[in-house]
């Protein structure tokens, strides 16, 4: 097991419906150590590349975005939700919708913030149905900016997201796959992954 998965199985909690709760850690209280080695893993999994950007979507993605870009020297921008049906022409949109909180949300980015020259790094919490990547991706496409790459923290490898990213031809690197979990015994299975750091 790689330092996430130890990390899950000590403090993740398996709740009916298929939802792993890591808020102890992860995405409402943060422990900052683990953030800082997951940034260090996602340059590790992408040092290859020339990476001028991250690019993220609130809320959770924040967070563990601004530790990737600090490794690799970059800004981060993250899309905002956006209620709002009035969006001017200054941003760039794109509509994502939640499975999870069953709701749609038009997410943009400025235009200031991202152009033809930009290589960038996708980061989020989650990958599940995958709207949330699918939506950056497609405001990146708006942008011209070239997509490197994506990086997860938990992927939920028993939904179609990180397959229907992988058919698209992009390098998805998810540094831990739950394939299964049992919420009456709190079991969980991982995808054993060739070059996961121990
Ligand atoms: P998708 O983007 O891959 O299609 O995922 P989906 O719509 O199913 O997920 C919607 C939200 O729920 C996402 O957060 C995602 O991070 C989160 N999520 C999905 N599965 C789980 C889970 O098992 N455990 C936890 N803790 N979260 C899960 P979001 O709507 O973008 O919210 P936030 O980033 O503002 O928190």
């Amino acid at each position: 097991m790689n330092f996430l998965e130890e990390r899950i199985m000590k403090d993740g909690v398996v709740k009916p419906g298929n939802v792993l709760k890591v808020d102890s850690f992860l995405n409402h209280q943060m422990d900052i150590s683990l953030m800082e080695e997951i940034g260090k893993e996602f340059k590790r999994r992408f040092a290859d590349k020339n990476i001028t950007k991250v690019m993220t979507i609130e809320a959770s993605g924040i967070g563990i975005a601004a530790f990737a870009a600090k490794e690799f020297g970059v800004p981060m921008v993250f899309a905002k939700k956006s209620k709002s049906i009035n969006i001017a022409g200054d941003v760039y949109v794109a509509e994502v919708e939640s499975f999870t909180h069953q709701n749609k949300n038009q997410v943009v980015v400025s235009k200031q913030f991202l152009g033809p020259d930009d290589h960038l790094l996708i980061i989020d919490d989650f990958l599940a149905n995958g709207c949330a990547l699918l939506g950056l991706i497609s405001i990146a496409d708006a942008a011209g900016a070239t997509v490197e790459g994506l990086g997860i923290v938990i992927e939920k490898g028993f939904q179609f997201g990180g397959r229907v990213i992988r058919n698209l031809g992009y390098q998805l690197e998810s540094l831990a796959i739950v394939d299964a979990m049992d919420p009456e015994t709190g079991s969980i299975t991982f995808r054993e992954q060739a070059d996961s750091v121990r």
